[in-house]
């Protein structure tokens, strides 16, 4: 099978490459490096049927299909992952985040149909906003602030999911939406500023844990193993033409207990900061994941200690690279052309 996968050099998406070039798929890698890395592609790279284009989906369409074309690669699967995830970085990069999610997912769409590929959106929790209901069913509308500072991630995702419902409705795309919920995991990144990567860096330097409002909010934390299974489930599923499916771990906690997993693993002794909660931050957060058990058979697999003991060895190797929080082409348009990567290599 021929991949497209877009954000392959973020944390999730190079793991997704990985798991179908493990294989024996044949996958095209795209991203513009605005918040991932080639580092993280360093294994896919093994792969001699692993390519990796540098390329903004939401700018460079064009060029990028004429590259895809010039390979002769027909995609038969397009997984849009593309897209700034974590709160500082779409505060970055807020129109960058709302065209990836808008036109890149129409790009993606749209050339899916030509190509008469399967596409799966990654849409998110955040789909839900701060939620009414408890836990979250796919049924659930949200409860999300339009104009707030992170809808736009919320709305572009809300937005990516309308689109593809209207490619699937009009156009008989074979679409499907997953709404990931927090993930962790080896390779993301130490600053990102996201729950996981902030408590083990600042436990393993000895610092105090930055605990936004009292810590009683809840989360609940998916491996990325378990993540990458339900992806490719979904992807190869008849079952969710069509549909939406919530991939996460049931399992909550409240943020405090999960600071103090963190620093039991770590072997030091919570010590906590406080500070202000960010606005329209969700209380509560929970998946249920009915649907995906019924139509995929899946479940996570992981127990989360044992996902942040992984993930910790991860920080410890000193791998957890820590990238500029703003580089300086982020700021610009991004028009470089499709093969800068490729010359790269
Ligand atoms: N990690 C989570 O907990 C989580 C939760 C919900 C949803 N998601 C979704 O999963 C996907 C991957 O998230 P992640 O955590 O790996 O984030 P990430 O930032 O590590 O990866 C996203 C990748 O997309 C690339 N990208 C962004 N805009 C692009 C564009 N216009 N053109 C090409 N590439 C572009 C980035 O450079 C990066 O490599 C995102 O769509 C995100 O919204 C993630």
């Amino acid at each position: 099978m021929n991949v497209l996968l877009t954000g392959a050099a973020g944390f999730i998406g190079s793991h997704v490459a990985e798991r179908y070039l493990r294989d024996g798929d044949a996958v095209i890698g795209v991203d513009n490096l605005c918040t991932g890395s080639v580092n993280n592609l360093v294994h896919a790279r093994t792969h001699d049927t692993f390519s990796f284009v540098e390329a903004d989906i939401a700018e460079d369409w064009l060029a990028l299909e004429a590259h895809v074309k010039g390979l002769g690669f027909v995609p038969d699967l397009v997984l849009h992952m593309a897209s700034p995830a974590s709160p500082i970085d779409y505060a970055e990069l807020p129109l960058q985040t709302l065209a990836v999610n808008s036109r890149g997912t129409q790009n993606c769409s749209a050339a899916a149909l030509r190509w008469k590929a399967r596409m799966l959106f990654a849409s998110t929790s955040e789909s839900y906003g701060d939620p009414k209901e408890h836990p979250q069913r796919e049924t659930y509308w949200g409860n999300v602030n339009p104009v707030g500072p992170r809808s736009c991630y919320d709305e572009a995702k809300r937005f990516g999911e309308a689109l593809m419902m209207a490619q699937i409705r009009k156009a008989g795309l074979d679409g499907r939406i997953i709404r990931i919920f927090n993930t962790y995991g080896p390779r993301m990144r130490a600053n990102d500023g996201r729950v996981v990567p902030n408590f083990v860096t600042q436990a393993l330097q000895g610092q105090p844990l930055t605990i936004y409002g009292d810590g009683m909010q809840t989360r609940s934390f998916c491996y990325v193993d378990d993540l990458v299974e339900g992806i490719y489930l979904c992807a190869a599923s008849e079952k969710t033409h069509g549909i939406v499916v919530n991939l996460g771990n049931p399992e909550e906690y409240t943020i405090r207990r999960f600071a103090e997993m963190v620093c039991d693993i770590v072997g030091v002794s919570l010590n906590i900061v406080m500070r202000d909660i960010p606005t329209d931050d969700p209380t509560r957060r929970c998946p249920d994941i009915t649907r995906a058990k019924e139509l995929l058979g899946w479940q996570p697999r992981v127990p989360v200690r044992e996902g942040l003991e992984r993930t910790i060895a991860y920080f410890r190797g000193g791998s957890g690279h820590i990238v500029a929080q703003t580089r300086p082409h982020l700021r610009q348009r991004y028009d470089r052309s499709a093969t800068e990567a490729d010359r790269a290599q």
